[in-house]
């Protein structure tokens, strides 16, 4: 069944969603909640290494209630998008980096790493059958969740043998409700994210799991995102529940935490700072104190800083409240830094601007 040229065999839907449905489901969606009609999916069974792969209808799992995953959180995620291209075609930004973050998190994990290539061909494949799912709005994409879970059927303590591999697809809007200017941050005092040695670079379900009830404190002191000191000073600002940070200062220089590996590798960090170099901006990866964030607001000193993810993309950080802090941020809305910097990454990645460093993988 397979006459696509992929690794992958294609099964389609005979049931999609109607074309008139999926144009309603596609105005305004709610970040991950809308799915496309497809996933992918492999297995990885010892002996017979990555079998199964398939492009199919999206669907449930059977799976035994004593699999692995359900009892030690052997799991581990990505988060990635595929944009609509001016002339109609699809492409997918820097998958490549996903693929390679992927396979370092199963390796923390102690999991089967998932070749790069099989990464890739799956993700290819489930845009490319689902295409017509790309919303085109500004901002808009179709945001990819490749994971991977332990399957051997044990509640016995050690890696598992079996693994289940699927790609779903959400098409999404804004990660923040009503598009959010700026944002205002929790610093989370009660909770930390990640210690030294811990699971803070990989992209492992069990961190955001760790993250809820810190978030949920945020939210309940009315703020959008909790922000993590390091777990053993508790002094140096690390990251967002699920996205990077940068500082921009009144001498035109930005600042982002080092990678010390209890922060993500975020790839649109990584993406940020290739691009505010070419701008000609300097860009150093040196700790910032949360105490330095608080004078530096209130001398002047800082004049903007903004969170980065594919979820989030760039969005400024308006205001930063705590037991022990309050700050404002410039005037508290979206500095020019940051929205140059948005729209450049937004440019390359919506196909309006060249892709000087081969970011985009055209379908
Ligand atoms: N930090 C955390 C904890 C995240 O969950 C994410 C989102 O994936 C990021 C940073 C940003 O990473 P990326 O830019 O690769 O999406
Ligand atoms: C992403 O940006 O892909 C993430 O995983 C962040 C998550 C909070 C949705």
């Amino acid at each position: 069944s397979n006459s696509s040229g992929s690794i992958f065999s294609i099964d389609s839907n005979p049931t999609p969603v109607t074309p008139g449905e999926r144009y309603k489901l596609l105005q305004n969606p709610v970040f991950g909640r809308v799915f496309t009609d497809h996933m992918a999916t492999a297995r990885f069974t010892p002996g017979r290494g990555w079998h199964d792969m398939r492009i199919q209808a999206r669907g449930e799992f059977k799976l035994d209630p004593a699999s692995l995953v359900f009892h030690y959180a052997q799991e581990i995620f990505e988060g990635m998008k595929a944009y609509r291209m001016p002339d109609g075609s699809a492409a997918l930004f820097r998958p490549d980096a996903n693929a390679r973050r992927f396979r370092s998190s199963a390796v923390r994990l102690a999991m089967e790493p998932l070749p790069e290539e099989i990464f890739l061909e799956s993700v290819r494949a489930l845009v490319r059958i689902d295409r017509d799912w790309i919303p085109s709005a500004e901002g808009a994409a179709l945001y990819l969740r490749p994971f991977m879970i332990a399957t051997e059927v044990l509640v016995g303590m050690k890696p598992s043998s079996d693994y289940l591999y699927c790609v779903v697809a959400s098409p999404v809007g804004s990660y923040f409700k009503g598009g959010a200017p700026a944002v205002t941050l929790w610093v989370s005092e009660n909770f930390t994210r990640a210690a030294p040695g811990g699971t803070g670079a990989a992209k492992c379900g069990g961190n955001y799991a760790a993250s809820l009830a810190a978030q949920a404190e945020a939210s309940r002191e009315g703020c959008d995102q909790v922000v993590f000191l390091d777990a053993v000073e508790r002094r140096w600002v690390e990251e967002l529940g699920g996205m990077n940070v940068f500082f921009v200062f009144d001498d035109g220089s930005l600042q982002t935490p080092p990678l010390t590996g209890t922060i993500l590798p975020g790839i649109t960090r990584d993406s940020l700072i290739v691009l505010a170099r070419d701008m000609g901006l300097t860009v150093r990866e040196e700790p910032y104190a949360i105490d330095q964030w608080q004078a530096d607001a209130a001398s002047g000193r800082l004049r903007e800083a903004f969170a980065c993810g594919t979820a989030a993309v760039v969005t400024p950080i308006g205001k930063v409240k705590g037991r022990r802090h309050d700050l404002t941020v410039g005037d508290g809305g979206a500095g020019p830094v940051t929205m140059r910097l948005k729209a450049a990454l937004l440019d390359i990645q919506q196909g309006r601007a060249p892709d000087p460093h081969g970011w985009m993988d055209r379908l």
